[in-house]
């Protein structure tokens, strides 16, 4: 039995991006390994948010979880506030790191340079994967299951754990990252060569989870193509259909191979209203159990007896790394 720790941050609507290269696997893990599943709310604080719509985003982000089959019997799931470890360890971890391995996270270059000059850059953003890393390393987690877009926060969670541990002694598993080969990352539907996120303002370029049919259908109508109206993979020349085919594939579970057969001969026209109510088939029964959970106290139980037991295995790594460190 493996330890497995992921975490979503509750910055918005949860996108089909977030559910295929993510969410969508945390259920297969369920029922053989001790899961950690983490509503990363301090993780959203590294950009303003507004204080109830953070709260009322945390709360639907636990429905979504619990919505996309996730068994709150066979998984931890809380919010990261709710177990003080989370901050107790990051900064812990913050300490072991260095100005210059941060600065170098693309991730935060991206969102850096968004924001302009060092005064102006919160300096959350740059600290953002000590806390990442303290996230994963409380709960002894063997696999992360993340996007693609994750990869580099999890090389420096390995060599910060792998610091404190010959620095100090033995106190941390060293994790792995687990992503899916098709899928890891899903792009905008408008700029096919940028990563789909929850933070993007065009929503056009973002179908959510959350989406009414008609919505999804006239995004997916919408989406950037090309004019050679030929389907197949080509992750370079063909950025926007070989986006929407890796969609449809995580969708169907049909390689890119097959869907490539299945239309031959046949245009884009064709394959986007298949692909857009393969979506919504597969999101009709999400939405359902969604606004059920999302109106209950069951919920809120849930996160507290969560929280109560995230803490109970995060103390544990925490007493030992202080013991260590002499605090
Ligand atoms: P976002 O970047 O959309 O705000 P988060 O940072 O909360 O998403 O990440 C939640 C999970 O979704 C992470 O495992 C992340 O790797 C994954 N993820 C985010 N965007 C994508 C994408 N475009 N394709 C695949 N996986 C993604
Ligand atoms: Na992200």
């Amino acid at each position: 039995m493996a330890v497995i720790f992921s975490g979503v941050q509750p910055s918005g609507t949860i996108t089909l991006g977030n559910y295929l290269g993510a969410m969508k696997n945390f259920t297969s893990y369920q029922n053989e390994h001790e899961c950690y599943f983490c509503i990363v709310n301090q993780h959203a604080i590294t950009v303003p948010q507004e204080p109830e719509q953070l709260r009322k985003n945390s709360r639907n982000l636990a429905a979504l979880y619990l919505a996309i089959g996730l068994d709150p019997d066979k998984v931890t799931l809380f919010i990261q506030s709710e177990v003080a470890e989370h901050t107790k360890l990051g900064w812990i971890m913050t300490t072991l790191a260095t100005i210059g391995e941060l600065e170098r996270m693309t991730q935060y270059k991206d969102k850096a340079q968004r924001h302009g000059n060092g005064d102006s850059i919160p300096a959350g953003l740059l600290t953002y994967p000590p806390l990442m890393a303290a996230d994963i390393l409380l709960y002894q987690t063997d696999y992360v299951p993340v996007g693609d877009d994750q990869r580099q926060h999890i090389e420096i969670t390995r060599d910060l754990a792998q610091r404190f541990n010959s620095r100090y002694g033995e106190a941390f598993k060293l994790p792995a990252i687990h992503t899916r080969e098709v899928g890891a990352r899903i792009m905008s539907l408008q700029e096919p060569k940028k990563k789909m996120s929850k933070s993007d303002a065009n929503s056009l370029a973002t179908p959510y989870l959350l989406d009414e049919p008609e919505t999804i259908l006239k995004k997916i109508k919408r989406a950037q193509t090309d004019s050679e109206n030929k389907i197949y993979y080509d992750r370079e020349g063909k950025a926007g259909i070989s986006n929407l085919m890796a969609i449809y594939s995580l969708i169907t579970d049909k390689s890119t191979d097959e869907i490539e057969q299945l239309y031959e001969g046949k245009g884009y026209g064709q394959f986007k209203n298949d692909l857009a109510e393969a979506i919504i088939e597969t999101t009709r029964p999400i939405q359902k159990r969604y606004y059920e959970f999302v109106h209950s106290d069951y919920l809120d139980q849930i996160l507290t007896a969560g929280a109560a037991k995230a803490a109970r295995k995060a103390a544990a790594t925490l007493n030992k790394v202080e013991y260590l460190m002499g605090l």
